[in-house]
């Protein structure tokens, strides 16, 4: 969408146009107001992927859009969050990002030259019509608070920064080109689809951010502190929970405070699930009670400000003690993500934790008697009707980090000294699933860890979270009695 259709449909809210006189005197009277701009934290990391970004691509112009802004409803828009790949190539934060920047490489002769095409601030009486700066909810100053001016933008990315209003031009020129497509109208209107072939250049992207550098595994870092921090939030909160007609909506403002507090907010909704709604794999309408002697899935992760998240799953008993039941459950999806954490080295198959720990998934549930195919050959590979999914994924940017990657670097590759991944199976005991003991109907446990993997072995990174049974049931039993020192 074109600036000047988004002052048309901003114009068809409640605002009136104001008088002559009025714009007048919006045009006179400013003071200069040019800020510092130190470069970002992680923008020599970036300069380092553009360049591997480059080398794979030579001789090609590479756009790489940060996206727009989605409208929510009417003249409102949902927050900014720019792609991850754009993150990754430019290291921007999440608050200080522009919707509808563009990052282009553009080929010269010895490899690329980088640019980001981008909104420039809205200054006091200058844009088309002078008024942007008052007048545009989208992109005015009053509106949405100050954008960089693109001097600034440059000394913080530490790279050429242009008018967007450029853009059109600059991609005009025939050079073969490869777009990370569906993010900006404006680069798929321009940039004709018989291009170069995008799926080469995804999955480029994908696997590049397979290995974390040293600033990401800070950020990671951070981002998993923050969240134990969060899911310690939660566990004082409980009490007030179980007062609460929507106990689990109380859990998820609990835990998206900490989000917004310490981060930019969060890596992907938060699943609150309490009692029967933990078998709901991403249960995120969170409107149930949250009850003593039941269970609560909370599986959450905060996002920093540069966007890496964390992703972790704890399932507490609401009362501080598991019942026989859960216990067992909770104990046998322990069990089994400890032997996950054990296949977690550099050289492994990607697939070996997760074959890891429903190995021993499948063996306690056989133990138990549980067949879930009925009288006949016994089928393991069925035990996936509780398990239902893989036993974790990649972390980074993206909650499930690097989708984008072929099978042969990420589900069929081997782990590699800077991977972070999460080890989180679980079980998952549907409340209408006649296979199972109607004591067992309705439990659902998972247990999330994030994991680095280092050159002799892997790091957790949320290991300061209780995850044994009886680690877990003094956490609960200190929170819910106010003992837990944090208040
Ligand atoms: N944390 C949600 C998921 O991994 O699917
Ligand atoms: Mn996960």
């Amino acid at each position: 969408m074109d600036r000047a259709d988004v002052r048309q449909r901003a114009g068809a809210s409640h605002d009136r146009t104001p008088s002559p006189t009025l714009a007048e005197c919006f045009t006179r009277g400013w003071a200069e107001s040019a800020q510092a701009a130190p470069a970002l934290s992680g923008a020599a990391y970036a300069a380092e992927r553009r360049a591997r970004l480059s080398a794979r691509f030579p001789s090609e112009r590479i756009v790489v859009p940060a996206g727009g802004l989605k409208t929510r409803s009417n003249d409102f828009d949902y927050a900014f969050r720019p792609h991850s790949a754009f993150l990754h190539l430019t290291a921007e934060e999440g608050a200080s990002a522009v919707p509808d920047s563009v990052l282009v490489l553009e080929p010269t002769g010895s490899g690329h030259e980088a640019a980001v095409f981008t909104r420039p601030r809205s200054p006091r009486g200058r844009g088309p019509d002078g008024t942007e700066f008052y007048r545009d909810r989208r992109y005015g100053e009053f509106w949405v608070g100050r954008r960089r001016t693109l001097a600034e933008t440059s000394d913080a990315l530490g790279l050429t920064v242009l008018p967007r209003d450029d853009l059109a031009r600059a991609l005009a020129s025939p050079v073969p080109t490869r777009v990370v497509r569906g993010q900006d109208t404006l680069v798929d209107a321009v940039v004709p689809a018989a291009a170069k072939e995008e799926s080469e250049l995804l999955a480029f992207l994908a696997e590049s951010r397979l290995v974390k550098d040293e600033w990401e595994v800070e950020q990671m870092r951070a981002a998993v502190d923050h969240t134990v921090v969060a899911f310690h939030d939660v566990g004082d909160e409980l009490a007030t929970a179980v007062r609460l007609a929507r106990g689990e909506r109380w859990i998820e403002g609990t835990f998206n405070r900490r989000a917004r507090l310490e981060g930019y907010g969060l890596g992907f909704e938060t699943i609150a699930a309490a009692g029967a709604h933990a078998c709901v794999l991403h249960w995120m309408r969170n409107d149930g009670a949250v009850r003593d002697g039941e269970l609560l899935l909370l599986d959450a992760g905060v996002e920093t400000d540069t966007c890496y998240t964390g992703d972790v799953t704890r399932t507490l008993p609401v009362g501080g003690r598991f019942t026989d039941a859960q216990r067992r459950v909770y104990d046998l999806v322990h069990a089994a993500q400890t032997a996950g954490i054990a296949a977690l080295r550099p050289g492994a198959r990607f697939g070996d934790f997760h074959d890891a720990a429903t190995r021993v998934i499948a063996d306690g549930l056989d133990a138990w008697g549980l067949r879930p195919g009925g009288p006949g050959p016994h089928d393991r590979s069925l035990y996936g009707r509780y398990t239902v999914c893989g036993t974790g994924h990649m972390l980074g940017l993206d909650c499930h980090d690097c989708a984008g990657a072929r099978d042969s670097a990420y589900l069929d590759g081997v782990l590699e000294p800077g991977h972070v991944l999460t080890v989180e199976p679980g079980l998952y005991f549907q409340p209408d699933d006649l296979t199972i003991p109607a004591f067992l109907r309705g439990i659902g446990v998972r247990i999330e860890d994030d994991f680095l993997i280092t050159a002799d072995g892997a790091v957790c990174l949320s290991s300061a979270l209780p995850r044994a049974a009886d680690d877990v049931e003094a956490w609960v039993t200190a929170a819910r009695s106010g003992v837990s020192g944090r208040r």
